[in-house]
């Protein structure tokens, strides 16, 4: 009689156990759906990268990354900085096709203002052709 209950209060233990498990190995895999879990502004998709193209901008552009952005998305950019294993969401490749076929101004948005675990930036990378640069530089990582 003891154990039968015993045993009826630990299968569904179990069962959510397994859930939870399975959930915590699903869910970051999940979320390389990117771009389409971004929700940005209308004025962000079509704002118009003013420096496209400037190569004067390649090293501040490089170097800002390095400092701010390397160690999540990794030296070239394909998510694997040694911060990302503590990142619930997964960082999207930078030369993934997917990701380049994004506007200048969605990519800003996405690397200016964030979401969630993808930090703010306005206040650390203050000027616009420093933005911008950003913006070029993960252009130059297709
Ligand atoms: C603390 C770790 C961290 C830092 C630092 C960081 N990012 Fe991210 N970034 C993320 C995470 C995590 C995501 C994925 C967010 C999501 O999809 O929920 C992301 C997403 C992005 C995306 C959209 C593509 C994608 O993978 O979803 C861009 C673009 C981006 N980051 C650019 C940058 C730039 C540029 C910098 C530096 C100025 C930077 N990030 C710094 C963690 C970081």
């Amino acid at each position: 009689m003891k154990k039968g209950k015993i045993k009826f209060l630990t299968y569904p233990l179990v069962v959510l156990f397994a859930g939870m498990l399975l959930a915590a190995f699903v869910s970051p895999t999940e979320s390389t759906n990117m771009p389409e879990n971004w929700d940005i502004p209308a004025k962000y998709k079509e704002m118009k990268n003013p420096h496209a193209g400037d190569a004067s901008l390649d090293r501040v552009g490089k170097m800002l990354f390095a400092k701010h952005c390397k160690s999540c998305h990794g030296n070239i950019g394909l998510g694997d900085g040694p911060k990302a294993a503590s990142m619930t969401a997964k960082m999207m490749p930078f030369n993934d096709p997917k990701f380049q076929a994004q506007t200048d101004g969605e990519i800003y948005y996405q690397s200016i203002i964030g979401m969630e675990e993808m930090p703010n930036f306005e206040k650390k990378i203050l000027e616009e052709e420093d933005r911008w640069a950003v913006v070029n530089f993960l252009r130059s990582l297709k």
